[in-house]
């Protein structure tokens, strides 16, 4: 289906009229639009006081669309608590790294840990579901929008501290074990209790990695929490299905993780520089399809010009078509345009919709997208011959240190996934669970960590594999490997890495001759098993065989950063492309 993000209560002030979404609705049926997604920041809407409930909007709503055979996505409220509610509870409020309160007058702007909060979402929830839940036309719900949007991720508030601790607690029941895996010997930073531990706020020098990296965990957690208790709600009173809109590029939440309590998935796909880059919308759209392996919905797709970037760069209706064609091709089975009119006051005052400013429906060259689109089938996804190994808590460790601030996980991902992308290749994601056989072909990225589940299906997997550096050189807990030696000993391929470090544009020289691009990654090699395929152009740094093929040609060990150009050679010397 094709659909749209939409917001009446920006138009219509007198609730008890509608007018204009009498006449909006119809426009959307004549033009193929056959849902909507609303409510998600409406709460004052529908509660301007506490206890002080008006449904009219959406009562309205339910009866129109009824009529005219569009569907409905409900988002609850939670992301935008009202003045009222803050007045009287500024305590919900979230807190930054510095402990600073995020003040009301944006969005966002509540802390997950907070028990008060949880009871009011849970009543507008509770209110919402009874009303609405087993309405014909509800298509699904949407908790929440955006978790961790606009840096709110992390809350470092007192009730954060004090749900970290619980939650760290139940982690290692005693402290000496935590003490043991967060290395606090090393700065003097052992703790004698649980209740001595806070949200790791901001300090002068780096902070502690492992503590940090249970931050991460816990903040994805606490968000599961936040958003199971509204699905628990309604459930009680509706059995359709449920979801949250993921975002572009973002690995901060455990999507992995958090996938497990949605029916299906649904993806905002916003496109970042001037330059259409397919690659980069290609990549985020086989991963979303990879979390649960099966169709999702964009539920915000962007129709041209945003509001928040540096330039919101102006994109035409045929890049909006073209953009939605491919996300018909990778797995999408709707897609629901951000949003349907411009509006001329707020923040968003600059964001594009698939109407201008003034509504007029017959100057929109994106509505006719929608209609022609609407008359379009999802296509089914090819079966994937290439699977590629990513991992959420590995992107986090990449994020807390390394030897490149600079390297960033998501992004080296992307210059291996381009080649692939432009030679037509539909490609799997997969992750610590997934089922790694039946492909021909397996890339191991940047995976610091690597569970024993996973070394093992790598091991014995009959599909070529390609595994690059930095892999499987942590534990866990983030402490560097050193009961045995870092290096790599599998598949017929064995080396030692005795020292490594950052370097700048360096080249290799391949086997065949073509020099491809080093960059930030350099280590020295004892080398036991396989061949060298390529080395170093400058002299300093030669002798390290930064790749290395196995004798059976099975398997290829990439030891520095390349980018998508240098990766269409590397796969040429396994016989992928
Ligand atoms: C998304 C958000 C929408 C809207 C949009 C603007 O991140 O979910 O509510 O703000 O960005 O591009
Ligand atoms: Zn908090």
């Amino acid at each position: 289906m094709i659909g749209v993000d939409y917001y009446p209560e920006h138009w219509d002030s007198d609730l008890s009229h509608l007018p204009q979404m009498a006449n909006d609705l119809i426009i959307m049926k004549e033009n193929g639009i056959a849902l909507i997604r609303v409510g998600e920041f409406a709460w004052h809407v529908l509660e301007s006081e506490e206890g002080i409930y008006n449904f009219t909007l959406l009562d309205k709503l339910f009866e129109l669309t009824r009529n005219l055979g569009i569907k409905i996505i409900i988002g609850t409220p939670s992301a935008t608590p009202p003045a009222w509610l803050i007045k009287k509870h500024p305590e919900i409020l979230q807190k930054d790294d510095m402990g600073h309160v995020r003040h009301f007058g944006s969005r966002r702007h509540y802390c997950y840990n907070s028990h008060i909060y949880k009871v009011y979402v849970d009543k507008i929830v509770n209110k919402l579901s009874e009303r609405y839940g087993k309405m014909e036309n509800l298509y699904a719900w949407q908790i929440d929008n955006e978790f961790g949007c606009e840096d709110t991720t992390f809350c470092y508030c007192e009730k954060c501290d004090l749900a970290f601790q619980k939650f760290l607690e139940t982690k290692y029941h005693s402290i000496e074990d935590l003490n043991r895996d967060w290395g606090t010997v090393f700065w003097s930073q052992q703790y004698n209790d649980f209740a001595q531990i806070e949200t790791p706020k901001r300090t002068n020098a780096l902070r502690n990695p492992h503590q940090l990296l249970d931050f991460y965990r816990f903040s994805t957690q606490s968000i599961m929490d936040f958003a199971q208790m509204q699905i628990d709600t309604i459930k009680r009173y509706s059995d359709k299905p449920i979801t949250h809109n993921f975002m572009t590029n973002f690995v901060e939440i455990d999507y992995k993780k958090m996938e497990s309590q949605y029916d299906f998935i649904s993806f905002d796909n916003y496109h970042f520089g001037n330059e259409f880059k397919p690659w980069f919308t290609g990549m985020n759209f086989d991963l979303m399809w990879s979390l649960q392996r099966k169709p999702f919905t964009v539920m915000e797709q962007q129709p041209g010009r945003v509001n928040w970037q540096v330039r919101n760069v102006y994109y035409d209706h045929q890049w909006m078509e073209r953009i939605s064609r491919q996300a018909l091709s990778q797995g999408a089975e709707n897609i629901v345009y951000f949003r349907y009119r411009a509006v001329p006051f707020g923040s968003e005052q600059y964001h594009n919709g698939i109407l201008n400013y003034d509504g007029n429906p017959e100057r929109s060259k994106r509505l006719q997208v929608c209609k022609l689109l609407s008359e379009r089938r999802p296509l089914e996804r090819k079966k994937s011959r290439i699977g590629i190994y990513f991992d959420y808590e590995v992107a986090w460790m990449h994020r807390i240190n390394g030897v490149n601030k600079d390297f960033d996980y998501f992004n080296a991902i992307m210059e291996l996934y381009r080649p692939l992308f432009e030679n037509g290749e539909q490609v799997d994601f997969l992750f610590r669970d997934s089922d790694f056989s039946h492909y021909d072909y397996l890339i191991i990225p940047y995976a610091l960590y690597l569970p024993d589940r996973v070394l093992q299906a790598v091991e014995y997997a009959e599909a070529k594999v390609v595994i690059t550096c930095m892999s499987a050189m942590k534990d866990e807990r983030n402490h560097i490997l050193s009961e045995t030696p870092l290096g790599i000993n599998m598949r017929g391929i064995q080396f030692e890495i005795t020292d490594f470090g950052a370097i700048f544009g360096e080249h290799l020289k391949m086997a065949e001759g073509e020099e491809i691009d080093a960059d930030m990654w350099f280590e020295e090699h004892f080398l036991i098993k396989g061949q060298p395929v390529a080395e170093y152009t400058k002299k300093e740094l030669t002798g390290h065989s930064p790749v290395i093929l196995s004798d059976d040609r099975q398997t290829l060990y990439v030891g520095t950063i390349t980018d998508y150009k240098g990766w269409q050679h590397l796969y040429h010397a396994i016989g992928l492309l």
